[in-house]
């Protein structure tokens, strides 16, 4: 199990125990005390409900999103998108190196 930490839009934080080779948006949908993404497409990549915001540290930590994937080019038309900071929970593995990640849930 790793630890997901999350802060939500009214700045309230919640440590999340999560299985390692789920995805962040699972994490976030189904472990913790509240619904924290919708996730409306169910992973399929194509709904934008699952954008979260990492900070810059563990932005650059995660597996790099690459700038022609679905994910860039649907976080790209996101209003609330920010180049270095934004990615999809659904694309999110959670792996071991990932243990105390800090995941914060932007307003629409
Ligand atoms: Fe729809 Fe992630 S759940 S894009």
């Amino acid at each position: 199990m790793i630890t997901v930490n999350v802060i939500d839009t009214n700045g309230e934080k919640e440590s999340i125990s999560a299985k390692e080779g789920n995805t962040l948006m699972e994490a976030l949908r189904y472990e913790g005390k509240k619904t924290y993404v919708s996730a409306d497409c169910g992973a399929c990549c194509a709904c934008g409900t699952c954008h979260v915001y990492l900070n810059k540290e563990w932005f650059d930590k995660l597996d790099k999103m690459m700038y022609n994937s679905a994910e860039y080019e649907l976080l790209e038309y996101q209003s609330n998108f920010v180049e270095d900071r934004s990615r999809l929970s659904c694309q999110v593995i959670l792996k071991k190196e990932y243990d105390g990640i800090e995941v914060i849930i932007p307003n629409e």
